[in-house]
C-alpha cells in the first residue's frame, strides 16, 4: 500500500463517515457507501444532511479532484486496501446497543468479499462504529484467522461542529490492532495523512481501544455532571457563582477548564448513549454496579426540569403563556437534536398549556420529527420569534444569541423574563427592567460576578 496512492471504502455516509471521507479525499481515493438513497444523491448534489463547519467545502474540493465516489450498497465495487466501517450503533430502549448495522456490512463484505477485500488477504477493515468491548472481534476475527483480511478499530474523537478540525488535528489516534503487519500499515498511513505532523499514536489490544472511547465519553461527561451537580449547592451559598468557582479550578492544569460549563446539561447521540452502554455492559459481564457512572446520568437527566421550574416559579401558571425556545439543537453548530434537552424542555411546557414559539438558527436543517406533537410554532427569525412572549429560555447557546445584548435581543417582549440554561449573558451588566434568570447562583438571579474583579479582569497591567 503506497500511501498517496490508497484505496478507501466508508461504510456509512453519516455523520462520521461523511467527515472522514471528505477529509481522507483530499489525498486518497475514497468510496462511500449507503443503504439511503436520498443520503447518497444529496453528497452528489454537494448538499449534504448535516449541517458540520467546512463539510460542503471539502466535498466541493474532493468532488473537484474526483476522489470521492459516493455509492449506494446495490452498485458494484472493486477490492481496496482499507475499509473503515463507519455505521450507527444506536442504543435500543434499555440503553443496550443495537449492532444490526455493523453485522449487516460484515455479512456484505463476507458475502461479497470479491468485490471488497484484496485476494491476497492484505485489505484491513477498520471499525470505527462504537462498539462495547469485544464486538470487533467477536465480529471480524473469524475473517483475519482465515487470512481474508486483516482487522483494527480506529475509534473516532470527533465532535459534532468541529468534526472537520477535529479529524484534521485529532488529540490522538487510538489503534486497536493483533496483527503487526497491519499496526505497521496503518501507522504508515496516519503519519502520511498527518504530513508527519506528530499526532500521537498510541496502539493497543481491540479490546483497549475499544474501552477507551466509552472511557473517553464517559470521563467528559462526568466532568459536566460535576459542574452541575456544584452549581445545584453553589446555589444554596450567599454570593457564590458557579463560573467563578470553575475558572477558580481550572486554573490547575490537573483539571483544565474544558468541560466545565454547567447549565442544561449534556445531549447529542454520544455521551448519553455511551455512558449508558457501558453501565449495561457492567452488567452483562456481571462487575460490580458502577456508581459514578449511574451518578453521571442521573445528575444530567434532571437538568433540563430545573430550568421549567426557574420558569414556573417566575410565571406561577404556564398555561396559555407564550414562550420562545431559542435553540433546539443539542449544542451550537449542529442541527443535530439528538438526546438534545430541547425536546423535554418542550415537552414539559407543552404539558403545562404554554404557548410555545421555537427559533434555530439552523431550522431548515433540523428533523422536527420528535416536536410534532407539541404544536411548536417555528421561527427563521429570532426577533419574531420573541415578539409579544411572556419570556424566553435560552436551550443553545449560539453565536447569533450570544452577540447580541440583552437589550436587543429582548426589545420585542412583551415581559422581559429570559431563564438561561446555558449561561450565555452571566458576564454582561443586566439592565433593570430585565429579569435574567440562569442556573449555578443564589437565588438564580444576575448580576452574581463581583465588580471589583470584572474590574481587575478588564484592566491592562502593563499600563
Ligand atoms: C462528544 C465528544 O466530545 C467527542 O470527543 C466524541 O468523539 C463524540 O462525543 C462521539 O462520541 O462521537 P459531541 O457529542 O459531538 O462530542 O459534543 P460535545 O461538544 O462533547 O458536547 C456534548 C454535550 O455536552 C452538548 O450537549 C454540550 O452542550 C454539553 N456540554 C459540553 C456541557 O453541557 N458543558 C460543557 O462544558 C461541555
Amino acid at each position: 500500500m503506497r500511501a498517496g496512492n490508497v484505496k478507501i471504502l466508508i461504510f456509512g455516509a453519516g455523520y462520521v463517515g461523511l467527515c472522514t471521507g471528505v477529509c481522507f479525499a483530499q489525498k486518497y481515493d475514497v468510496t462511500l457507501v449507503d443503504i439511503d438513497k436520498d443520503k447518497i444523491n444529496s453528497i452528489k448534489n454537494n448538499n449534504p444532511k448535516i449541517h458540520e463547519d467546512g463539510l460542503e467545502k471539502f466535498l466541493k474540493l474532493a468532488r473537484e479532484r474526483e476522489s470521492i465516489h459516493p455509492k449506494l450498497i446495490s452498485e458494484k465495487f472493486n477490492p481496496v486496501d482499507m475499509i473503515f466501517i463507519c455505521v450507527g450503533t444506536p442504543p435500543d430502549t434499555d440503553g443496550y446497543i443495537d449492532f444490526k448495522f455493523v453485522e449487516k456490512v460484515v455479512k456484505t463484505i463476507e458475502e461479497r468479499k470479491t468485490e471488497f477485500l484484496k485476494p491476497s488477504g492484505e485489505t484491513i477493515i477498520i471499525m470505527k462504529s462504537t462498539v462495547i468491548p469485544g464486538t470487533t472481534n467477536q465480529l471480524l476475527k473469524r475473517l483475519e484467522d482465515k487470512n481474508i483480511c486483516e482487522i483494527s478499530f480506529n475509534p473516532e474523537f470527533l465532535a459534532q461542529g468541529t468534526a472537520i478540525q477535529n479529524t484534521l488535528n485529532p488529540s490522538r489516534v487510538i489503534l486497536g490492532i493483533n496483527k503487526k503487519k497491519a499496526l505497521k500499515r496503518l501507522k504508515d498511513f496516519y503519519i502520511d495523512f498527518y504530513n508527519n505532523k506528530n499526532i500521537p499514536i498510541v496502539d493497543m489490544s481491540i479490546e483497549s481501544a475499544e474501552f477507551s472511547k466509552y472511557a473517553a465519553n464517559s470521563f467528559l461527561a462526568l466532568k459536566i455532571s460535576f459542574a452541575n451537580e456544584i452549581a445545584d449547592l453553589v446555589e444554596k451559598v450567599e454570593n457564590a457563582d458557579i463560573d467563578q468557582i470553575m475558572e477558580g479550578i481550572s486554573k490547575d492544569p490537573r483539571i483544565s477548564s474544558l468541560f466545565l460549563r454547567s447549565g442544561i446539561g449534556f445531549g447529542g447521540s454520544c455521551f448519553p448513549k455511551d455512558v449508558k452502554a457501558l453501565i449495561r455492559f457492567s452488567e452483562e459481564i456481571s462487575a460490580e454496579t458502577p456508581i459514578l457512572l449511574s451518578g453521571i446520568i442521573k445528575v444530567n437527566e434532571n437538568r433540563p426540569f430545573r430550568l421549567v421550574k426557574l420558569l414556573r416559579n417566575q410565571l406561577k401558571d404556564l398555561n396559555n403563556k407564550k414562550i420562545a425556545i431559542l435553540g433546539l439543537a443539542f449544542k451550537p453548530d449542529t442541527n443535530d437534536i439528538r438526546e438534545a434537552p430541547s425536546i423535554s424542555i418542550i415537552k414539559a411546557l407543552w404539558r403545562s398549556g404554554a404557548i410555545i414559539n421555537v427559533h434555530d438558527p439552523v431550522i431548515d436543517k433540523i428533523d422536527l420529527e420528535p416536536f410534532k406533537e407539541f404544536n411548536i410554532r417555528i421561527f427563521k427569525d429570532v426577533d419574531e420569534c420573541l415578539l409579544g412572549v411572556d419570556a424566553c429560555l435560552i436551550i443553545t447557546e449560539w453565536d447569533e444569541y450570544k452577540k447580541q445584548s440583552l437589550e436587543e435581543l429582548t426589545r420585542g417582549m412583551r415581559n422581559k423574563l429570559v431563564v438561561d440554561g446555558r449561561r450565555i449573558f452571566t458576564d454582561r451588566q443586566v439592565p433593570t427592567e430585565i429579569d435574567y434568570f440562569t442556573i449555578g447562583n443564589p437565588l438564580n438571579r444576575y448580576p452574581p460576578v463581583n465588580p471589583i474583579t470584572r474590574e481587575l479582569n478588564n484592566k491592562n497591567y502593563d499600563e
